[in-house]
């Protein structure tokens, strides 16, 4: 199959270099240069384990390019649209402005059998309007809505070998089975796998993925609510999960208390989801939802607190190392990250902040010249009054609690992910802290 990919940012890019590892001849489109010719020297413009790999055999084998020359998009069958939805900046609805733009650059260029397929995480009720859109300027082309559910870290595995496939075929019978013949076709071998498929409407479509990430997002708040009233009690909050989680009805995964969500996904879903129930008139439906997101806010302030009380209840003059800034391990990713949330609070509180994150450290330069960078744990915990871990890279999680004793100016560690022994830290000397454990 002939797919463009209509936005190469981080979904685009890696659904790109996937469908031509599995054999289909992919065009990249994207509006910046720079990241086009980067992508087209087999450069990744963000860190993806295992994508540059992809993208380069993919380069190799001449079935995978990038352009900004859309008109190149008229030799294509399946246009998909993989730009980013953004929080508004003042609401909490998504920013759509990025789906039109690709859309509407699309038109001139579709050819007649061609369909257009969507990716992006959109509100309820985005697919029919687009859809409208096309028939607007006179376009009879097809359109779907086909989700995707890729975790950052795990992107390529996850867009290679998806739990599901998700179709959001249009109501009109021919221009459904139109859709369908170019899905079935571009997901053959993942079909053909065993990988299981679930088809509906748009709107289903569109609900299966914003309710998957509102049902992720809620369980880690539940945790960390937990987590709070183990902190009231003396119970110990991963206990508390190891044994819900044994229940197969609760799963053990999504149970990780620590300092909340971030990244591009989960807080922003949450919040247009609820945008859109109260544009539906449905607002109490997903009333829950705000306390999803007052729960994730308040753990980032709760370890604010914790390092505020272990320095005496001031930061004035205190040297604080935060080991992690990107909203999670293996990316490089600090959108809504909460790690950099609680890095520039203690900053911006008079403490002297040095973060260290393995992949993130040239993206916090640049973002929050306000605080200082070093080049690993052991730089950023020297001469610090306080050791913050706050992104659970496996470089942290093995540290020597031995040897950062050495180089900080007190032993003390706040472990905002429950990732370090507590035993070992408290053995090397470290008054060590937690969340949601005694
Ligand atoms: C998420 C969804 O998992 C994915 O299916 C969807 O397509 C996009 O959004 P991602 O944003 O990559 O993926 O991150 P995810 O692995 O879900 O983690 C989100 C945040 O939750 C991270 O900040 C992580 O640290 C946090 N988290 C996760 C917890 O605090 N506890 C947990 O138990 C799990």
């Amino acid at each position: 199959m002939r797919i463009s990919t209509i936005g190469c940012g981080y979904l685009g890019a890696v659904y790109a270099a996937s469908m031509a590892s599995i054999g289909h001849e992919v065009l990249g489109l994207d509006v910046d240069q720079k990241k086009v010719d980067d992508l087209n020297r087999g450069i990744a413009p963000f860190h993806e384990p295992g994508f540059e790999k992809v993208l380069q055999d993919a380069l190799e084998a001449g079935r995978l390019r990038f352009s900004t020359d859309y008109s190149l998009a008229a030799d294509y069958t399946a246009h998909v649209i993989c730009v980013g939805t953004p929080q508004l900046i003042d609401a909490a609805g998504a920013d759509l402005t990025y789906v039109h733009a690709a859309v509407d650059a699309l038109i001139p260029y579709l050819a007649e059998d061609a369909v257009v397929l969507g990716r992006s995480t959109v509100p309820v009720g985005t697919a029919a309007s687009l859809r409208e859109r096309l028939r607007a300027a006179g376009r009879e082309n097809a359109l779907a809505w086909n989700p995707e559910f890729l975790r950052e870290g795990f992107a390529v595995e996850d867009t290679l070998r998806p739990d599901r496939i998700v179709y959001g075929l249009p109501e009109d019978p021919a221009e459904s089975a139109r859709a369908r013949a170019v899905l079935d076709e571009m997901y053959g071998t993942m079909l053909e796998n065993g990988t299981p498929l679930v088809a509906g409407n748009y709107a289903t479509a569109e609900l299966v993925k914003v309710s998957a990430n509102s049902f992720l997002a809620t369980k880690i708040s539940f945790i960390n609510a937990v987590a709070e009233i183990c902190e009231a009690t003396g119970a110990d909050v991963s206990v508390v999960a190891e044994a819900i989680g044994l229940d197969d009805r609760i799963g053990p995964k999504f149970l990780r208390a620590g300092i909340g969500f971030g990244g591009g996904c989960l807080p922003k879903d949450i919040r247009a989801f609820m945008a859109r129930a109260g544009e539906l008139g449905v607002t109490e439906a997903l009333g829950f939802l705000r306390e999803v997101d007052h729960v994730n806010n308040r753990r980032r302030d709760h370890v604010v607190n914790m390092a505020r009380k272990e320095l005496g209840g001031s930061f004035t003059g205190k040297r604080v190392a935060v080991l992690g800034a990107a909203f999670k391990p293996d990316s490089d990713d600090t959108r809504q990250s909460p790690a950099l949330y609680i890095a520039s609070k203690i900053s911006g509180r008079g403490a002297d902040v040095v973060v260290t994150d393995p992949a993130a450290n040239a993206r916090v330069h640049a973002e929050r010249p306000n605080l200082a960078i070093a080049a690993d744990a052991y730089e950023a915990a020297a001469g610090a009054d306080i050791v913050l871990l706050l992104t659970e890279w496996t470089q942290f999680k093995e540290l020597d609690p031995v040897r950062l004793r050495e180089v900080v100016a007190a032993p003390v560690m706040i472990d905002g992910r429950n990732v370090l022994d507590p035993a070992a830290w408290r053995e090397a000397g470290w008054t060590y802290l937690s969340m949601g454990r005694p």
